[in-house]
């Protein structure tokens, strides 16, 4: 009896310690974090892959089989206090998650939107926050928490593999388009993660690449970007980049994490690293990067030796583990919500196709050759049967299908040559056959390789221009991926069997009055200058995302006028490129991450230039800060891009009120074709104390769709401080006296309007030196 009392007594007291068991809420979590272990608190800093035993649920890197399988990743969850495991997913384009499930017959595709420079092109935060939502909407109907996405780095070369999810070489309309897609998504109560914070502009040697610059490329450029994106959208989280910069691991470097972007930005929310980025998790937890994503055993054992042997502060750990409880509890999964696995598939198809014709960039239509009058097409280039909708890696997304053009052109009322048709069907039948074995040796980041032309095509090209085809359209394709840069030989010059194809087609079918039209779809700039002369129509599609072919069909038919405009810009030759020097140039793929292979082992090694290293010579000189600067003739400005229509602008009145400039200008439509506009607003100082690019994009607006003949008012704010300069003496930004021009126009080139404003009042704002160098010097070598 008396054993028996003993052991109910026993079993109370343990009932009651479980019921003590504080239970995670939004209002309990410093009381969670007290009663949590030294080893809990070192788990959920760290991704949940740590502790898969599993390899099937752990996959590759970038992928989870637990929970939402296909995901990137999950939180350690501590079931005792009543913390789940929440859910990552990639990424930019669209959410990617695995389509289809074992054992399970329902599938669970994605929308595969347009790619971020192709959104970018739209120059519409609208329609950019509509796709933000419609993916937020995809990631919390299918039990997703957090969308890791948008990509904001600045396309600082047209190599950088990436700049495919990337939106712009210019900080402002890349941080106001990360902005409005991050508003879009969190709107359905799920998070985002801008990334990647930061200077992360190439991908070759990503993991080890120090990119050295001054205080004032990145405060001017490379971190602006992110300072309006935090400052007007305030992500739930932010991951650090894979490079160093000026020396230390982004996820390392307590200036760029905790100075810059908590203290002076005012962030909230949580860091993580990009998969398996940093060397050093004790630094990394004491800089504030507070989870180790997708997480390794050796981050785990880390964490716990050294505040074990006093090298990390409990209270730094406490700091991370608190930001992680935070983003928790703001979760759809931990608020219990019961997600459909239904989102709205049918709706978001709809936008695609329509946002991805708005971000289409028309370059030339000499001879208003657009939009179609003609139906009877002769359609040449691999691409058009093979379109490429969105890039590769974890900007990839698991769509339901892709329209080619092929397809878009035979569904929305075009006829196609059917001998020509017949011919690239058994060309790309014949190809994909030959690509099959080489294709299945690629890693799933690497892009699906792709049909080459057709060999020797002239009599087909013949026969098609002699036939009763009404008008040729050539597609050129180039996709990319990350952990890969692109090469300048076929890639960002035209393949010579590219250029025999262009140039046969343009001869035989212009011999006989016919037009021809060049659809790019491709993922950053490319040569154009050079082969031009051949097309009658220059249409820039980008990765359209699934609908693609569609929405090309769209505009040919003049149902949707493009209204994109360049966010990046085209030069005439790589050469042109100021950082062409300090860039990768055509490193053979598995030179990809020298001293990737060799920290571990070795440390840190400073002594490929480009590779190890990669001195931003430039400075703030990038894109058009340098081309308008140095007057250097470029193929499509930034900012560029033609419709079917023609507008006038007029009327420029700038008005003071308090601190800010509201900069007004009519803008009517004076041609016959509705269409919409974009009015961009530069800004360019007189007599600059220290040198200042010529024009700096300090706003812009779209118009409404404008009939032919209406006019529209538009309304640009601009602030003071938008007009600073980062200046390396005073350690601050800085609006010097004197006078500025802002300059209206439709494009960088095409500024045609101006008035001048006078600054009667120095303003200097200190900020912290956070992330200077410490020898001082940038460039080492
Ligand atoms: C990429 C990130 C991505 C992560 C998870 C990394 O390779 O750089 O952008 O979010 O993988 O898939």
């Amino acid at each position: 009896m008396k054993k028996l009392t003993l052991c109910c007594f026993a079993t109370i007291l343990a009932l009651s310690t479980v019921v003590a068991q504080p239970q995670l809420s939004p209002t309990n979590i410093d009381e969670v974090i007290k009663a949590m272990t030294l080893e809990e608190k070192a788990h959920i800093v760290v991704g949940g892959r740590h502790l898969e035993q599993n390899k099937d649920m752990a996959g590759e890197v970038g992928y989870t089989g637990r929970i939402i399988p296909g995901a990137a990743g999950v939180t350690y969850p501590i079931p005792r206090l009543g913390i789940p495991a929440i859910v990552l997913a990639d990424g930019p384009a669209g959410l990617r998650i695995s389509p289809t499930r074992k054992g399970d017959s329902q599938t669970y595709y994605c929308t595969g939107f347009p790619v971020g420079i192709h959104l970018a092109s739209t120059w519409n935060e609208e329609i950019i926050y509509n796709v933000g939502a419609a993916i937020g909407q995809e990631v919390k109907e299918y039990g997703v928490d957090i969308l890791l996405a948008p990509g904001v780095n600045i396309m600082r070369n047209p190599l950088c593999g990436r700049n495919f999810e990337y939106y712009s070489e210019d900080p402002l309309l890349a941080g106001k388009t990360a902005a409005a897609m991050i508003n879009g998504v969190e709107s359905h109560g799920v998070g985002t993660s801008l990334k990647h914070f930061a200077v992360n502009s190439q991908e070759i040697n990503r993991l080890a690449n120090d990119s050295r610059l001054s205080m004032r490329a990145l405060r001017e450029i490379y971190l602006r970007n992110f300072e309006i994106a935090v400052k007007e959208s305030h992500p739930w989280t932010i991951m650090t980049s894979y490079n160093y910069i000026n020396g230390r691991h982004a996820s390392e470097d307590p200036g760029l994490l905790e100075t810059i972007l908590r203290d002076e930005w005012g962030f909230e929310g949580l860091v993580m690293t990009d998969w398996n980025g940093g060397y050093d998790v004790v630094k990394q937890i004491a800089a504030g990067n507070d989870l180790m994503m997708p997480g390794k055993m050796f981050h785990y054992e880390g964490i716990l030796q050294a505040v074990k042997d006093g090298k990390l502060a409990e209270s730094d750990l406490d700091i991370c583990v608190k930001r992680v409880l935070e983003l928790v509890v703001r979760t759809p999964r931990f608020q219990g919500y019961k997600f459909s696995n239904k989102p709205d598939m049918k709706a978001h198809a709809e936008l695609t196709r329509e946002v991805a014709a708005e971000g289409f960039v028309l370059l030339k239509n000499e001879g208003v050759t657009l939009p179609l009058r003609e139906r009877k097409v002769a359609l040449f280039g691999s691409t058009s049967y093979n379109f490429i909708a969105g890039g590769a890696g974890s900007g990839n997304v698991n769509r339901p299908y892709v329209v080619d053009l092929r397809d878009g052109l035979l569904g929305n009322g075009f006829t196609l040559n059917e001998a020509l048709d017949k011919r690239y069907q058994k060309h790309i039948a014949a190809e994909k056959k030959r690509l099959e074995p080489i294709q299945k040796l690629r890693k799933w980041y690497e892009f699906a390789l792709r049909p080459n032309e057709m060999q020797r095509p002239h009599t087909a090209i013949i026969e098609a221009a002699n036939s009763d085809s009404e008008v040729a359209i050539v597609t050129i394709g180039r996709n990319s991926a990350e952990a890969f840069d692109r090469h300048v030989e076929r890639d960002f010059l035209l393949c010579p069997d590219e250029e025999a194809l262009l140039t046969a087609v343009s001869r035989e079918f212009h011999k006989v009055g016919k037009k021809v039209v060049v659809v790019l779809n491709i993922c950053s700039p490319m040569e154009i200058a050079s082969w031009r002369d051949k097309a009658d129509a220059i249409l820039v599609c980008w990765m359209p995302g699934q609908e693609g072919g569609n929405s090309v069909a769209d505009v040919l038919l003049g149902k949707v006028s493009p209204s994109g405009k360049l966010p990046t810009t085209f030069p005439i030759s790589y050469e042109d490129v100021r950082s062409a020097k300090n860039f990768p140039r055509n490193v053979p793929e598995n030179g990809l991450n020298q001293s990737r292979f060799n920290i571990s082992t070795i440390g840190k090694i400073y002594d490929v230039k480009n590779i190890d290293y990669t001195n931003y010579e430039e400075d703030i000189y990038v894109g058009y800060r340098d081309y308008a600067t140095r007057k250097i003739e470029v193929a499509y400005p930034f900012g560029y891009g033609l419709t079917y229509s023609q507008f006038e602008i007029s009327n420029m009145k700038v008005t003071k009120e308090g601190d800010n400039y509201i900069v007004r200008c009519a803008v009517k439509n004076s041609g016959n074709f509705p269409a919409k506009q974009v009015v961009q607003l530069y800004s360019s100082e007189l007599a600059p104390e220290v040198d200042r690019p010529a024009i700096e994009l300090r706003g812009y607006k779209k118009t409404p769709l404008l009939k032919a003949g209406e006019s529209t008012t538009v309304e640009i704010v601009i602030s003071k401080e938008d007009l600073m300069t980062y200046n390396e003496k005073a350690n601050g930004w800085k609006l010097t006296k004197g006078d500025y021009d802002l300059l209206l126009g439709f494009d960088s080139q095409a500024l045609l309007l101006r008035e001048r404003i006078s600054i009667t009042e120095e303003i200097i704002r200190p900020v912290s030196i956070a992330m200077k160098p410490e020898s001082g010097e940038i460039f080492i070598k």
